[in-house]
């Protein structure tokens, strides 16, 4: 790897050839004062003065005032092949002029169509062929417990620690430990297993000499707290809200192999790690060596449509004619139509490779970085799914969680979006569009420095 030196001169966003429309709508305070009066007090926003978002254009979103920012959170990673990418605009326009419609009661040949591609980008042999369409992530997770359940004859789930499986109830309840709101389970049925999180080891031990203890504990966790038997283990391949907590190469096949014996099946959470984002594969399963019975995704899936999936095999798919289970949405042809275009252009525009070459640059410069940056205590994930975490001190690893916060607006200032999570929100998430450039890549890098370098002066 090629070092360089500390910097001198200002970090340069690269400059975008598109020109943002003028915004003629209300004004920032305007828009916030309705938010404040008309919606819910739940909702959050990131930064001490609210952005207003009022374009986007591939990797770029500019705000009412014209200044250009790298979106380098994706609308939490949402945005997979680039904000209003014209090939999925133009494919979106066209249908929306033709039918909308919110039924499966009738026939469209898109639904079908979207089955067989995701079928298509499964693993040869899985057999994981049959899509559950929905609107969300959560709901794909819904579904994949009730077919779990009704599969297998169990009940007992099994998730982990600092994971983050959505906002619906049962969602909530795979979501444990303190990650963002949700302190403890509140659905009865549901355990936490310890994830591969070597960084900050529960057990306090180190990688390999561990022997994987955190995954062999499944064994323990389904022979004394639950009857023995399980419906699923669900997991994240690397897990995102959680802070890109990136599992040792065998967790899963030792975790998958514990479940299975158990009579447990396999979901694998692909919300954030599918459609080629970890470079090195299409699904985040597949950097692991495992094929998880289930699949759930969304985000990516469509470019920032409103659509989640539920893929299995058809033996499992089978079970949910035992239900009355009816989505109003799920399946319509807009969704359907956004998810052909952008599976179109991931496949057609070598997205996922994209990942790979800019990610990997991405990643080093991040590692030579945290050589002359003492709060940088790691850097890990895979792709365009990449974690930096802070801390105060190396050794005692105290999460330097307001110096996130703060780091996150001095990189507003500069024209930079990032995101953090982790259990003190003190990791930084960076999941770009895939469509990130090596220059933008070297401008987050060298913004991190400058920002860094700051706060680190402060001190
Ligand atoms: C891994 C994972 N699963 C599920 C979800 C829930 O998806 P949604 O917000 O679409 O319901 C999220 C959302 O952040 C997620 O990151």
């Amino acid at each position: 790897m090629m070092k360089t030196a500390a910097r001198t001169a200002p970090a340069q966003l690269p400059v975008s050839l598109h020109t943002p429309a003028p915004y003629d709508g209300p004004s920032r305070d305007e828009v916030l004062a309705m938010r404040r009066q008309y919606l819910t007090p739940g909702l959050v926003t990131y930064y001490r003065e609210p952005l207003l978002i009022a374009e986007g254009h591939m990797q770029y979103v500019w705000d009412e005032a014209g200044k250009q920012y790298l979106d380098a959170f994706a609308g939490i990673v949402t945005i997979s092949v680039g904000h209003c990418h014209p090939t999925v605009v133009e494919k979106v326009r066209e249908q929306l002029g033709r039918l909308q419609h919110t039924t499966t009661l009738y026939l469209h040949p898109a639904i079908g169509q979207l089955g067989k591609r995701l079928a298509e980008h499964m693993p040869e042999g899985s057999e994981l062929s049959v899509s559950y369409f929905t609107n969300s992530g959560s709901e794909a997770n819904e579904v994949a417990i009730l077919s779990s359940r009704e599969f297998t004859g169990n009940h007992e789930i099994i998730s982990l620690r600092n994971a983050y499986h959505g906002g619906t109830q049962a969602a909530m309840g795979l979501t444990a430990h303190g990650t963002w709101k949700f302190k403890s389970s509140p659905v009865v049925g549901v355990k936490h297993a310890t994830p591969g999180y070597c960084y900050r080891c529960p057990y306090g031990l180190e990688y390999p000499s561990c022997d994987v203890k955190c995954a062999r504990d499944v064994a323990d966790l389904i022979r004394y707290e639950t009857p023995g038997e399980v419906a699923c283990f669900i997991g994240e391949p690397i897990q995102g809200v959680g802070g890109a907590v990136t599992p040792p190469p065998e967790y899963f096949q030792i975790v998958y192999e514990i479940v299975r014996k158990y009579g447990g099946l396999c979901i694998a959470d692909e919300v954030q790690t599918g459609f080629g984002r970890t470079g090195t594969a299409f699904w985040g399963f597949e950097n692991w060596g495992v094929t998880p019975d289930i699949v759930t995704m969304a985000k990516g899936i469509a470019n920032g449509a409103p659509l989640g999936a539920c893929v299995t095999r058809p033996e499992i798919a089978r079970v949910m004619t035992n239900r009355v289970h009816f989505n109003t949405f799920g399946g319509n042809p807009i969704s359907m139509t956004q998810g052909l275009a952008t599976l179109d252009v991931i496949d057609g525009e070598s997205i996922q490779q994209n990942a790979l070459v800019v990610g990997s640059h991405l990643k080093d410069r991040l590692l030579e970085l945290q050589e002359r940056q003492p709060m940088i205590g790691e850097v890990r994930g895979m792709g365009l799914m990449l974690g930096v975490e802070l801390v105060r001190d190396r050794r005692s690893k105290e999460p330097a969680s307001t110096e996130t916060a703060e780091l996150l607006e001095l990189c507003k200032q500069r024209g930079l979006l990032i995101g953090k999570g982790g259990l003190a929100g003190n990791t930084l998430r960076i999941k770009p569009p895939m469509c990130l450039t090596r220059d933008d890549a070297d401008f987050l890098v060298d913004c991190l420095d400058e920002v860094l370098t700051e706060i680190g002066a402060r001190a």
